[in-house]
């Protein structure tokens, strides 16, 4: 069994972002410039949003985070993004989510310029990523391809199951597996499905992307399948300064005994979304795709 390294990979890829950013000043160009809209002080959000600030550091962005209280209004979070839509100093911008439940979060993800949209979350993004078309991919999707190109996983012909049908994981994630160049055959998985473990006992690469800690057991994995985790809940920890441990959706003790790969939780699928909003970053800056 090797354990996926997403922390020492996105550490590498960082440092590659951060030499081409030095070499774009060096011949009078401008740092990416990434701004982060978050709302309330969600625990989980704030945690993420400081790791993006340190990895623009690491990377040579600028960044700024523009704060709104829980009580934001939808109309003054609109006019907000419409501001930042219309900054040419700003590449790229994302909002941090989940919003309070007073705001129409999908409304939200559409008012952003589709070529701003660096976290690839408007349906213009989606859409084209869904075609194979140029577009800002989401974020933890690229990361989970990215590292399984990193680690030369074979993906063309081989059995992707991908437990959980969300918007920003399980959804985009299907369509960059099928796509032409990855090749996986994807089967989603979601709360509905029957014989689930028959269907994930098939899998070459399963993902288990649901939010459920310690969801994934043994008896669910075939042996020699590479596993990756997105899971990332919070759960109460007494013995940690923080008073809670991020616990991943496979039971890690008893899977990882019977896989060729897997990814641990935290520093496997993590720093790769963080990463993959980097990449969406500088090639914004570099108008890349649009
Ligand atoms: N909440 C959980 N993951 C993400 C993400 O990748 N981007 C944003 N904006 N919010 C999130």
């Amino acid at each position: 069994m090797q354990l996926i390294d997403g922390k020492a990979t996105s550490a590498e890829i960082k440092a590659d972002i951060a030499a081409r950013v030095a070499r774009i000043i060096a011949e009078g160009g401008r740092a990416p410039h990434l701004a982060a809209i978050l709302v309330g002080h969600d625990g989980g959000s704030e945690t993420y949003v400081a790791n993006k600030v340190k990895a623009c550091e690491a990377c040579g962005f600028r960044s700024t985070v523009i704060r709104r209280e829980a009580d934001v209004t939808q109309a003054e979070l609109l006019s907000l993004i419409d501001t930042l839509n219309a900054d040419t100093d700003v590449d790229g911008f994302i909002v941090q989510l989940p919003l309070p439940a007073h705001i129409d979060e999908q409304a939200v993800i559409e008012a952003v310029r589709p070529d701003k949209d660096v976290d690839g979350f408007h349906p213009v993004n989606v859409g084209r990523q869904a075609l194979g078309l140029p577009c800002f991919h989401s974020a933890t999707p690229a990361g989970i391809v990215e590292l399984l190109r990193h680690y030369d996983i074979p993906t063309r012909g081989r059995s992707c199951v991908i437990i959980g049908r969300s918007n920003i994981v399980g959804k985009p994630l299907a369509a960059l597996m099928m796509q032409r160049g990855v090749d996986a055959t994807v089967t989603v998985c979601h709360s509905a499905t029957e014989g689930l473990a028959d269907i994930t006992r098939r899998a070459d690469i399963l993902v288990a992307a649901l939010g459920r800690p310690g969801f994934v057991t043994a008896d669910m994995v075939k042996p020699g399948a590479t596993v990756i985790d997105v899971g990332t809940t919070r759960v109460p920890d007494a013995s940690r300064k923080s008073g809670f441990r991020l616990c991943g959706d496979v039971d890690f003790e008893a899977v990882a005994p019977k896989c060729s790969y897997i990814t641990p939780v935290p520093g496997g699928v993590g720093p790769m979304t963080i990463v993959s909003l980097m990449q969406n970053t500088l090639r914004a800056a570099l108008h890349e795709v649009y």
